[in-house]
Formats: C-alpha cells, sequence, structure tokens
C-alpha cells in the first residue's frame, strides 16, 4: 500500500438557494443544508456568491462564515466588487471562477494564460489576507503553466466535461477528457500545486476521480441535492462520502 493523503469532501450549497429564490421567501436555507452536510461527513462548505446573485446571496456568505464549524470556500468572480467582499467575509479559501464568456477557456475553466496580469494581483491580495486561493480551470498544461507561475496554490479541475460525456454513454470522448484529467492532476502536483477536482460529479465519477491520490478534495453541490429530494442530504453526503472512499482504497492500493 503506498501512502495516499485523505480526500476532503466540500459540500457545495448554492442550488439549496436557488430552490429558497424561486419563492422568494427564507426556505430551504443554505446554512441549514451547511450544518446537515458537515454532521454527515463534508469537510468544508462552498458557495458561490454570483455577480448577479441568482443563488447565493450577501448575508448567506456572511452567516456561512459566522455559523459553520468546517472551512468556507468561496467561489467567486475576479471583480473588485467581490474581492471587497471576500476580504470582509475572511473564509478559509476562495476559488476563482469565470462567470463571463471572456474570462473562460473553450473546456469551461478560467482563462489563466490569457488574463494573467489581472489575476496575479488578485491572487496576491487574496494571499496576503491569509485566505487560500486556488483557481478553477481545465486540465490543460497551459492554464496549469500559469496557475503556477502566477502564485496560485491551488487549482481545482474542471471535470465538467468529462462528467457530461460519461452521463450522454459518449464513452470515447469520456475516456479522451479522463485522460487530460489524469495528467493534468499529475502534472500540476509535480508544478507544486495542491490539486482539487469539481462540477458535475456523481457517486460514480466521484468514485473514480478518487482514485487519483494526487486529487485533495472534490467540491460537489448539483447532483448532492438532487440526491437529497429523494433520500435527504444526510444520506446523500454519507453515500458520497462512502464513494469517495471506496475510490481512495483504490489510489492507495495501485502499484
Ligand atoms: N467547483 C466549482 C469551482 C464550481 O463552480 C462548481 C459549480 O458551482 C462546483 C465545483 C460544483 O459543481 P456541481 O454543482 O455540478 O457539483
Amino acid at each position: 500500500m503506498k501512502p495516499v493523503p485523505p480526500l476532503r469532501l466540500g459540500v457545495n450549497v448554492d442550488h439549496v438557494a436557488t430552490l429558497r429564490n424561486a419563492r422568494g421567501g427564507a426556505l430551504p436555507d443554505p446554512l441549514r443544508a451547511a450544518k446537515l452536510a458537515i454532521a454527515a461527513g463534508a469537510d468544508g462548505i462552498t458557495a458561490h456568491l454570483r455577480e448577479d446573485r441568482r443563488h447565493i446571496r450577501d448575508e448567506d456568505m456572511a452567516r456561512l462564515k459566522a455559523e459553520i464549524s468546517k472551512p468556507l470556500n468561496f467561489e467567486m468572480a475576479a471583480t473588485e466588487e467581490m474581492v471587497a467582499i471576500a476580504l470582509k467575509t475572511g473564509p478559509h479559501a476562495v476559488c476563482l471562477v469565470p462567470e463571463r464568456r471572456e474570462e473562460r477557456t473553450t473546456e469551461g475553466g478560467l482563462d489563466v494564460a490569457g488574463q494573467q496580469d489581472a489575476l496575479a494581483p488578485v491572487v496576491a491580495r487574496l494571499a496576503e489576507a491569509g485566505i487560500r486561493v486556488s483557481l478553477f480551470i481545465a486540465a490543460e498544461p497551459r492554464q496549469i503553466e500559469a496557475a503556477a507561475r502566477i502564485g496560485a496554490p491551488v487549482i481545482e479541475i474542471h471535470t465538467g466535461a468529462w462528467c457530461d460525456a460519461v452521463a450522454a454513454g459518449r464513452t470515447g470522448e469520456a475516456e479522451a477528457e479522463w485522460e487530460r484529467i489524469r495528467l493534468g492532476a499529475a502534472l500540476a502536483r509535480a508544478a507544486g500545486l495542491e490539486v482539487h477536482a469539481g462540477h458535475g460529479l456523481d457517486y460514480a465519477t466521484a468514485e473514480r476521480i478518487a482514485a487519483l491520490g494526487e486529487i485533495v478534495e472534490l467540491n460537489i453541490g448539483h447532483f448532492l441535492v438532487g440526491e437529497a429530494v429523494f433520500v435527504g442530504l444526510g444520506q446523500a453526503v454519507r453515500t458520497m462520502r462512502a464513494a469517495m472512499d471506496r475510490g481512495r482504497a483504490r489510489a492507495a492500493a495501485a502499484p
């Protein structure tokens, strides 16, 4: 057995807020979901304060920060407004994500290589405040190298294209995307970056990606909130945790 670092589960509560906002009231409460997810085994909570506030609102971020017992991962665009809110909130981590078309690559991640001059000072300001910064990027060597160059300590690999191909049964494309993720995770680790992954993961894809020992955190939201409708959020988180643990056991057993 080779030593493999533990794999953390960050539960994204955005879509609890999506449901709440559909009626405009206070329920369901994303903070209650966050506490329940933590009680069921989540290692942290992720929430994305979008510029259009379509799900999470400013007060949700403040309440999450004040009341949860595990690290808060604040997903946001690299704008002046969001940097100010992040600095005021003081989350454990910030994950910079693209929100506008011009900020993203064709694969859907942040175009770090194309925007490094704009992103480097944002990474530096957040890091100076003691916030761990990650960049949400496709597993492209060009983007990984740019992330390392501008001093981001962490990347989160965008798993959306892989998960979409798996779900649609496009096997060839899914395997090509998997290879890209596998090689990207290894390249990023070799460049000294901490590697996370997320977007579109379900029980099966989370179990498979958990076998990559370079990846130390998965951030999962939409699937868990959907499962919660049928089995409850606590049960969905426990089943996800078990799937990740099975995958991780394979990483440890790999030659
Ligand atoms: N990680 C990042 C950076 C994201 O932007 C998202 C989606 O908000 C997720 C993880 C979670 O994706 P999903 O809701 O599809 O599980």
